[in-house]
């Protein structure tokens, strides 16, 4: 395990620090300090109306957070935290409006990760919004983090996060959940967990209104074109991320035969390859075969792909 203690001196004095979760890095500083939080939005250079997800340890921290906490966001807690799920819950009238940006409301997530575990016991809570700069795709690395803050920025190196993607978003105040950010845990885990219904107010499938106030940026977004359909001819300044089955030895061509789950782990790297790499375009072969082998990997695929485009 990493010594850690530099780094929880660092968000003790108000200072900001990247950590890896299981989703992506995020961008870590006290809950509790104004202008810790401050440091947040002015680091990635983030508006200051796109509210935080407040990260936690233990179960009890949730009841310092948040109010009204329905038995089914309970079971969906015992079901599936730690893990890359974000609870939005009524939040207690203490919580920072940095946080919520004045919001009623409060997102809450336990990362499923030893190093996130260990360092927000001792640091935290703490708020952690993606550690990319606004505009880029969130990090999957620490590299990713350096590259966007610089090579003395703190960050705790954790290798390559496994899921890749963000956490699902689910909102529980109102009556029926919805899942305003679709992630690895699916609309189908939650309702076989959940017993009742469970809404998709961001589908993989079709443009809506932003309820969730970080889903009208454009985030995610590399410098590269990105391009969705399917391929016909091949040329060498383009990246493809394919889904066919043939092995094309080539260094701009990635074959992933469908495995959705290893595309998204790899997506964000990918994004942030091509424009080092000064590929003009990023061609990804189109998902649809796999959708009902990864439902959940799919929705949340797609829904990253298609802010790229838009
Ligand atoms: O996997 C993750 O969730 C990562 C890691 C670091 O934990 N964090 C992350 O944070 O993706 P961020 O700030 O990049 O995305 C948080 C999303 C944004 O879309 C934000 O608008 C939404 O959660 N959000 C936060 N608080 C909310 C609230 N009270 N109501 C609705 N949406 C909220
Ligand atoms: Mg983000």
């Amino acid at each position: 395990m990493h010594d850690l203690s530099t780094y929880i001196e660092l968000i003790r004095s108000g200072e900001v620090v990247a950590f890896p979760t299981e989703t992506v890095y995020g961008l870590g500083a006290d809950a509790w300090n104004p202008s810790a939080i401050k440091k947040v939005f002015t680091t990635k250079g983030r508006p200051s109306d796109n509210p935080l997800i407040v990260h936690i340890a233990e179960r009890d921290q949730v009841n310092d957070f948040a109010d009204e906490i329905s038995p089914i966001a309970l079971k969906l807690m015992d079901a599936f935290w730690p893990g890359p799920v974000t609870i939005i819950l009524q939040k207690k009238s203490k919580v920072l409006d940095l946080i919520t940006a004045g919001l009623d409301t409060v997102a809450i997530r336990m990362p499923d990760h030893p190093i996130a575990s260990e360092f927000i016991s001792q640091a935290g809570p703490l708020v952690a919004p993606s550690a990319n700069r606004s505009g880029k795709p969130s990090p999957t690395k620490a590299e990713h983090v350096k590259n966007d803050f610089g090579d003395d920025f703190p960050v705790i190196d954790g290798g390559a996060t496994e899921v890749g993607l963000e956490s699902t978003v689910v909102d529980f105040t109102t009556e029926i959940p919805s899942i305003l950010r679709p992630g690895k845990i699916g609309s189908n885990e939650l309702e076989n967990i959940l017993k009742i219904e469970v809404e998709v107010s961001n589908p993989g499938n079709a443009p809506s209104l932003p309820k969730s106030p970080g889903q009208k940026y454009s985030h995610y977004k590399p410098e590269a074109q990105v391009v969705y359909k399917e391929v016909s001819t091949f040329n060498n300044h383009t990246l493809y991320l394919m889904q066919t089955a043939a092995e094309i030895q080539q260094e701009n061509v990635i074959c992933y035969h469908g495995d959705l789950k290893q595309l998204s782990r790899e997506l964000y790297d990918r994004f942030r390859q091509a424009d080092h790499m000064e590929y003009s375009r990023i061609h990804i072969e189109p998902l649809e075969l796999h959708r009902s082998e990864f439902p959940a990997y799919y929705d949340a695929l797609i829904n990253r792909i298609r802010k790229t485009l838009e």
